[in-house]
């Protein structure tokens, strides 16, 4: 599988649950992302919990798929931890690894944005009584997909330059 190429944001899921073994997989790939002087500011709330996923669909309006699904990750960062103002690219960077990594074990995902919406924010960290150093990054959505549409071709040469802008 080309997995960058086949990865593609999901919204409808089956109701098979992610497997622990693929759950565990998804986690340590979102743990080998790189981040700003190894500061590793990141950390993960797996949820299974029904009720906290209708929690979260009150709060994050484009959140929804998430009342579908068998499993969310909440990536979160760690303002006490991070090199600099690095918690943005930290965070994304693991974000990013959890959809690939999903995608390679064969599951549909979609990152859905929290950062930087102040209100989204400040519910969730208070949903998941985060302490008050940590910030909640995004949720990453993960199931078995009931898409089948191609994935986008992102492909676009134009946005390609060559030594400077022109
Ligand atoms: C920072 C960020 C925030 C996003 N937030 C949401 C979201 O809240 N809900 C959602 O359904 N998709 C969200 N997405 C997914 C994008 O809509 C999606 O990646 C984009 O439309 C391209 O489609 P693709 O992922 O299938 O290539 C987000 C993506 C990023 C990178």
């Amino acid at each position: 599988m080309d997995v960058f190429f086949e990865r593609k944001s999901v919204r409808k899921y089956l109701q098979d649950d992610v497997k622990e073994e693929d759950l565990n997989y998804i986690l340590r790939a979102a743990m080998s992302a790189p981040t700003a002087r190894n500061a590793r500011c990141y950390s993960f709330i797996v949820v299974r919990d029904k009720e906290t996923h209708k929690k979260i669909a009150e709060v994050h309006r484009a959140a929804q798929m998430i009342l579908q699904a068998p499993l969310a990750i909440l990536v979160v960062g760690d303002e006490s931890k991070v090199f600099e103002g690095y918690l943005p690219q930290d965070c994304a960077a693991a974000t990013q690894n959890i959809l690939l990594a999903a995608t390679l074990k064969g599951y549909g995902s979609v990152w859905c944005g929290v950062y930087s919406n102040d209100e989204r924010s400040k519910a969730l960290e208070k949903l998941f009584l985060l302490p008050s150093s940590v910030r909640a990054f995004s949720i990453v959505v993960i199931g078995k997909s009931a898409d089948n549409s191609a994935p986008k071709n992102g492909w676009q040469p134009e946005k390609i330059k060559y030594e400077k802008w022109s």
